[in-house]
């Protein structure tokens, strides 16, 4: 899918060259459009659905107030290295950080993390660090005390079928490699000998393989496997 970038600042102009990507003065609807609105980077999808990342707005605002009351964190106990390893639009990886957890959190799409990465100039701060790489390939050079924990939210399989999905949840979809191998994270992961590995799954759905966790945190609409070693 092509992505252009609004030619109408300096900044847009650095972006493009940054991530690769087309400027344009006139956009046809088709592909997704990057432009700056009200200083917010924002994404914009042929379907006229659009997202930028905003940490204190909403619900997300009222959560990282009551961080230490999440299930992700409770998930991760004392541990307080934590790796996220699939970053997507960074929520969970604030939250933690606002419960007070050092974040290092990876990402494969050079879009998410520009979006990402421009919520947080906004914030004036940076709460979390952010890294474009690969999860697998980077878990694989780990050793064992490089972080207290792994965290792994990969795509929930059916996301693509539910006609009830969230507009940013549709947003990541698009820019989103669909990854037939999620297992390969945990298989990795468990290599590391990492002490305490977290994957979050539906709360009704499978583990992310056929390896059983040892202990899991169930919450309404999600659940967290927790395997240590
Ligand atoms: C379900 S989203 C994560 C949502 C995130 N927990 C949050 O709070 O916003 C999954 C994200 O992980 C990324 N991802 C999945 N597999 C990955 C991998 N192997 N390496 C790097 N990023 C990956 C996807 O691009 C997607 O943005």
């Amino acid at each position: 899918m092509q992505i252009y970038i609004v030619n109408d600042s300096p900044r847009a102009v650095a972006l493009a060259q940054d991530l690769s990507l087309p400027l344009t003065d006139y956009w046809n609807g088709t592909g997704c459009l990057l432009r700056y609105d009200d200083d917010a980077l924002t994404i914009i999808t042929a379907e006229a659905l659009s997202y930028s990342v905003n940490f204190l707005s909403g619900r997300l605002n009222y959560r990282q107030k009551r961080a230490s009351h999440e299930a992700v964190v409770k998930a991760m106990g004392q541990k307080k290295r934590v790796l996220d390893a699939t970053m997507g639009w960074g929520r969970d990886s604030f939250l933690l950080s606002q419960a007070g957890y050092d974040v290092c959190s990876l990402e494969r799409s050079s879009i998410v993390v520009a979006l990402v990465k421009d919520g947080q100039r906004r914030l004036q701060e940076k709460p979390f660090k952010i890294l474009q790489q690969e999860a697998v390939e980077y878990i694989s050079t780990l050793n064992q005390n490089d972080f207290d924990c792994i965290y792994l939210d990969p795509m929930f399989p059916d996301l693509k079928k539910s006609a009830l999905v969230k507009k940013d949840m549709q947003i990541l979809q698009l820019l989103a490699t669909h990854d037939e191998q999620q297992g390969n994270l945990l298989d990795t992961a468990l290599k590391t000998n990492i002490k305490r590995i977290v994957v979050k799954r539906p709360a009704k759905g499978s583990t992310l393989t056929l390896e059983k966790p040892n202990h899991s945190y169930t919450g309404k609409a999600c659940r967290f496997d927790v395997y240590f070693s």
